[in-house]
């Protein structure tokens, strides 16, 4: 086994077959992907397929930074000649190359070496995470985007009149133009139509598509090595949707729910009155929907067991109410969606990876066979790194919840197939 690096990619010629067995470095995975060479894996025995899962005593990188086509191609869009510096390097803070700069903003863009971050929407979810991002003082800039003119200029206006009282210094700003995501490492996906009472997540999917698709073709031509969290609805066919229109690797394509999830059931423990919601450890996997998986063997608190400190019935009542939480919470407003919960859960996300990478996290991810399941986007137990999802976690769940993981899976899938 032996490590497939950048100069790897740099010096093949249009093709690099590698041992199925060798690491390739998410580096190296954009370079391929930047200049158009194909990594092909040999069958040699010798070196046997690397297993998309770790188990949690030993990780190791998972290789799911093959680049996807893209379902329509964008003449021109994120294309790096060969010899040009690579934009996966400009996020791990090398000198931004001319090119790679903000158009009109090269002197702050050498003086503020941090990273830049794009957020998609102003609605509520997207103006609570572009605010929750700027008080991290992480990023250089956050930058807002909305089809509504005035809408994301104006709350990024505002928002910045509270950086004195809040303390923190990264500029954010708005516009209608995806042309603004240019030189955002990272960007958070909110645009889309929010559920109403009575609506399912799915009954959003013909709108939600149309814009995840129109927002896809900016992002792969104007941030081509970003890292992306999708938030908007249907969540696991969004993510898809995004890494098949983008053709970005897996790895940089990664749907926020799983997060949210865990932090409900969290909370909704602590309501029992046995601990706080920072004591209850927990993860949730499968959907953002009816296929949520909340594997009790694994719940502690503080260590012990949830199954002993909470009676079954009560247990499987909190599971319940946590997988359908958003919808308690649009029945209680009338009008859209939870918002406070969602945007945390997301920019926690992004500034984990970019400080350099997160604790074992649930996030929709491609499975690459990872617990059985072939190839969906689905809720499964990750870390993040600086380029995305940096691995898949192997956990010991119980045979009935590897079950329930498998008819998530199987379920997503068929939704995603009729995504067309
Ligand atoms: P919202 O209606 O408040 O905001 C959506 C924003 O998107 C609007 O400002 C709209 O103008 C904008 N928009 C629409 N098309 C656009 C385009 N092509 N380019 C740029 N902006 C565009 O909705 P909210 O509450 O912020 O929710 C956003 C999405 O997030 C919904 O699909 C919702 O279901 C989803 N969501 C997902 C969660 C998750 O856990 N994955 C949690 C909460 C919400
Ligand atoms: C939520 O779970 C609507 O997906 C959104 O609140």
């Amino acid at each position: 086994m032996s490590v497939v690096s950048v100069a790897d990619v740099e010096n093949a010629n249009g093709v690099l077959v590698v041992g199925a067995r060798d690491i390739l470095t998410p580096l190296a995975a954009d370079r391929a992907k930047e200049l158009n060479v194909r990594i092909e894996r040999s069958n040699n025995p010798a070196k046997e397929v690397t297993s998309p899962v770790v188990s949690p005593s030993r990780p190791t990188i998972q290789l799911s930074a093959k680049a996807e086509p893209a379902a329509k191609p964008t003449a021109n869009a994120g294309a790096v000649q060969p010899g040009a510096l690579s934009g996966a390097l400009y996020r791990r803070g090398a000198p931004v190359p001319a090119a790679m700069r903000v158009r009109g903003d090269a002197a702050s863009a050498s003086r503020d070496d941090r990273p830049r971050a794009a957020v998609i929407g102003a609605g509520h979810v997207g103006a609570m995470t572009a605010l929750r991002l700027a008080e991290t003082s992480l990023f250089s800039r956050v930058m807002v985007v909305d089809i509504v003119p005035g809408l994301a200029a104006g709350l990024a206006l505002d928002m910045w009149h509270s950086a004195s009282l809040r303390g923190f210094t990264t500029r954010i700003e708005g516009s209608t133009d995806l042309s603004a995501l240019e030189g955002a490492s990272y960007i958070v996906m909110t645009a889309g139509r929010p559920r109403q009472p009575g609506m399912s997540r799915t009954d959003l999917t013909g709108v939600n598509a149309e814009i995840v698709g129109n927002v896809a073709d900016g992002i792969r031509r104007y941030a081509p090595a970003s890292v992306v969290v999708v938030v908007t609805n249907p969540l696991e066919e969004m993510t898809h949707l995004m890494a098949k229109r983008t053709g970005f690797p897996s790895a940089r394509v990664i749907g926020m729910a799983g997060v949210l999830d865990s932090a409900r059931f969290c909370s909704l423990v602590a309501l029992e009155g046995i601990a706080r919601p920072q004591d209850v450890d927990a993860i949730a996997l499968g959907s953002h929907g009816a296929e949520m998986v909340i594997p009790l063997s694994l719940a502690k608190v503080q260590g012990r067991p949830l199954e002993q400190l909470i009676p079954k019935d009560r247990l499987a009542a909190i599971v319940e109410r946590a997988r359908d939480s958003g919808a308690e919470v649009v029945k209680l407003l009338q009008k859209g969606s939870a918002y406070f919960s969602p945007a945390e859960s997301a920019a926690s996300m992004v500034a984990a990876m970019v400080k350099g990478g997160s604790d074992l996290i649930a996030a929709c991810v491609q499975s690459a066979g990872a617990y059985g399941v072939d190839d969906t986007r689905i809720g499964l137990p990750v870390r993040l790194g600086t380029d995305g999802v940096k691995e898949i976690v192997d956990l010991p769940l119980r045979p009935d919840e590897r079950t329930a993981l498998a008819a998530a899976a199987g379920s997503i899938a068929k939704r995603i197939s009729e995504l067309g």
